[in-house]
């Protein structure tokens, strides 16, 4: 890993693990572009890729071509409103209205380690394992200056960038758009891929060729949703799971996002990613500073899975935080689809007693302990425990659990208020609304002004007393609609396009502060499931729910999809009743098992009422999930077959860092008559290592099951699955 200036060529080399990304300075204006990113090269100067010595040449060349140059120069930060007509990264309002902005060198820093962002998750790293390079651009015009930041660490093949923008001027300007990261690369027939979804069926993969013109994915909700999410995938039409050329790119943000690729008339691609424009405009005052998210930047020659390997080495090593981060999680029962809203203590002491014989090692309490929270159409906000149902207290109940020897977590959603609610009654104006318009509601809720620090204040106050009152060791944070009606009482005319960026600074805030206060509780996010499954609240939390559809053929593509950038020990996924509640199929308790151990690992159901032979499989369960979870959580995933695509079976595996042992799992969806075994070709093993599958006594070289591979037979049924545990011999 190293940043190497040359001064003779005026680029920037940063070398990670084995990929270079190369930054060329031009033209005595000092235009800054992107010249490279990809294998990782030697010392010889790549700038020429930047055509600079071919027609339009630079301004100081031809200026009579100004805007031909502008046009099809590979910006590394593209300005908006002066002749670049591609998409900009960034566009600006002076105080006297016009958009024109040209961002050109002014100096820069090398340096080690990596400072933090401020209000804002980003990655993080030592003097001894990272490296940052600023470069200061300037617009002498408008006394604004914006620092292009990048950091690289060790071992890891990706590059981080974020933008802050300084106003040096003596007058406010507007930011319409300014984008975390841009990239202008050669088009090369790449496909894309985007994740996309609905509720329950979250982060669904698509593959799409790049054409002409403008595509991408955004999110105006607040949050990415669960329809869309901040990635996308650029790569070679040939790439493959295993081989092949893959551009990533991910932003670490928890709000509305904008991604996207413009195809030019050249065949030069443009892909950026940052807060989505629509709904946004920010005042920049004389003096104040805006920063933007970080983007996440990787280049896999090695095909998809190499490209997930950096995001989640990334991840796990530079972004997730707190105790948890390299821990085994206690295994959870939560209560949702046991009882919904319809429990009480005696009901919760029920399944934690039966729960805690079997092995389960901590009891959630979802939804409906507070107000008078009966259904979901009222009470959020009244963050006091509702003693009608809590009998004795919590504290009674907290304590009765931990006798138990399990632990204790609570849900809460901080960030909604009912309307039927004592909050709503006392504070009407706390909530996201447009005055003299009725406020749309979802799930029969609103929004809480997060931007507003007194109401961050308010809702800390009264979650913190909840928290300290009795041994909470684990919260799931839920978020059940998106914003609309975007409107905060609190804010200026003119600022009110920074309320969707304001709030999301106050989640963050908030988190923040729990987990500062709070070191020891493992917070899971959540919202409706997996609407809020990013980069962003990764750094706060080392888990998120993945999704509400707990059936564990669905689950499969979700978490499949999910893997592509995040860790298999941030996902969220528990073993459910049948027939499963969102889906209506019935699987074997021994499949959902296997399915959920992909994940962090729990239950969600009531443990006194599944049938017993479920029951009686979940002591193997848990020491099933003892025994592995160490490796799914730190080692290599690949995938091997994907039931999204063959619509038969679903095969992936974990491969111990050191290659000693590996996991794989394989799913048979539906069964097949009359059918010989499946051949599998295994991945990530160390060719000349000699393994051994448990339980058989021959052994193989690991290029014996990579290249040949196993024989998996067929499996009596639907939805049946198979662990095989490979170790070295
Ligand atoms: C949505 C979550 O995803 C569920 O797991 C559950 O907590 C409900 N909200 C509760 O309202």
């Amino acid at each position: 890993m190293a940043i190497r200036y040359c001064e003779e060529s005026r680029s920037f080399q940063l070398d990670t693990k084995a990929s270079s990304y190369v930054i060329g300075v031009v033209d005595a204006e000092g235009f800054v572009g992107h010249a490279y990113f990809g294998k990782k090269l030697g010392a010889d100067d790549v700038t020429y890729l930047m055509r600079t010595g071919e027609n339009p040449f630079t301004p100081e060349t031809n200026a009579r071509d100004r805007l031909s140059f502008l046009d099809s120069f590979p910006m590394e930060y593209p300005c908006g409103g002066v002749g670049d007509f591609r998409e900009s990264a960034i566009v600006v309002r002076s105080s006297d209205g016009h958009r024109g902005l040209q961002l050109t060198y002014d100096s820069h820093q090398i340096f080690k380690g990596k400072k933090p962002l401020e209000g804002l998750p980003a990655t993080w790293g030592s003097e001894e394992d990272t490296e940052t390079l600023e470069l200061v651009l300037v617009d002498k015009a408008l006394s604004l200056k914006a620092i292009l930041s990048y950091s690289i660490f060790e071992g890891i093949d990706a590059v981080v960038r974020s933008v802050k923008l300084i106003n040096e001027s003596q007058q406010p300007v507007l930011i319409d758009r300014i984008m975390s990261a841009s990239m202008d690369m050669d088009n090369r027939e790449y496909d894309k891929i985007l994740l996309h979804g609905s509720w329950a069926r979250e982060r669904r993969i698509d593959r799409t060729p790049v054409n002409y013109g403008i595509q991408g994915m955004s999110s105006i909700r607040g949050e990415e949703g669960h329809q869309n999410h901040p990635f996308m995938a650029l790569l070679d039409k040939t790439a493959t799971e295993d081989a092949g050329d893959v551009y990533g790119i991910n932003l670490i943000y928890s709000g509305n996002f904008l991604t996207q690729t413009d195809r030019s008339q050249f065949d030069s691609v443009r892909l950026m990613t940052g807060i989505n424009p629509e709904g946004f405009c920010w005042k920049l005052n004389p003096g104040e500073s805006f920063q933007s998210p970080e983007a996440v930047l990787v280049y896999s020659a090695e095909g998809l899975n190499g490209m997930s390997h950096a995001f989640h080495d990334l991840y796990r090593e530079h972004l997730i935080r707190g105790e948890y981060r390299n821990k085994k999680r206690p295994i959870l029962i939560n209560n949702w689809e046991a009882t919904y809203f319809n429990f009480n203590t005696e009901k919760l002491l029920d399944i934690a007693r039966q729960a805690s014989q079997l092995g389960i090692e901590m009891l959630v309490m979802d939804d409906g302990w507070f107000g008078n929270r009966f259904d979901d159409n009222r009470a959020l906000g009244d963050w006091f425990v509702n003693e009608e149902k809590l009998q004795g207290g919590l504290r009674y109940l907290v304590d009765e659990v931990n006798k138990l020897g399990m632990k204790f977590g609570i849900w809460l959603e901080p960030e909604m208020i009912s309307p039927d609610s004592d909050l709503y009654r006392a504070h009407p104006d706390w909530a996201i609304q447009i005055p003299g318009r009725t406020a749309g509601l979802a799930r029969n809720q609103y929004v809480l002004d997060m931007s507003r620090t007194e109401i961050q204040d308010y809702i800390f106050d009264l979650i913190s007393k909840v928290l300290r009152s009795a041994n909470i060791e684990y919260v799931k944070w839920d978020m059940n609609r998106p914003l609309a009606d975007i409107g905060s009482y609190a804010l200026t005319a003119e600022c009110q396009g920074e309320l969707y960026h304001r709030y999301v600074l106050g989640v963050y805030r908030l988190q923040e502060r729990l987990v500062t206060e709070f070191p020891h509780l493992l917070l899971e996010n959540c919202s409706g499931g997996g609407a809020r499954f990013d980069a962003g609240m990764l750094y706060y939390s080392p888990q998120i729910w993945c999704s509400d559809d707990t059936d564990a053929i669905e689950r499969l593509s979700i978490q499949e999809g999910t893997a592509l950038i995040y860790p298999l020990s941030a996902m969220g996924a528990h073993v459910s009743d049948c027939p499963n509640h969102t889906v209506g199929r019935t699987t074997p308790f021994e499949t959902r098992g296997y399915v959920a151990l992909a994940g962090t690992f729990g239950y969600e159901l009531d443990v006194t009422k599944i049938p017993e032979e479920d029951r009686n499989m979940i002591p193997q369960q848990v020491a099933m999930y003892h025994k592995y979870n160490d490796l799914v959580r730190t080692g290599d995933y690949y995938r091997i077959a994907s039931y999204q695509q063959n619509h038969m079976y679903d095969c992936y595996m974990v491969v111990a860092k050191d290659r000693s042992e590996a996991l794989v799992t394989f799913i048979q969806v539906m069964g097949r008559a009359n059918a010989h075994s499946r051949r599998i070709l295994l991945k990530g093993l160390c060719p000349d290592k000699t393994y051994r599958i448990e339980g058989e006594e021959r052994t193989y070289l690991g290029s014996t099951l990579m290249q040949a591979g196993l024989l998996v037979g067929n499996l009596w049924g639907d939805y049946k699955g198979k662990l095989i545990h490979i170790v070295e011999a």
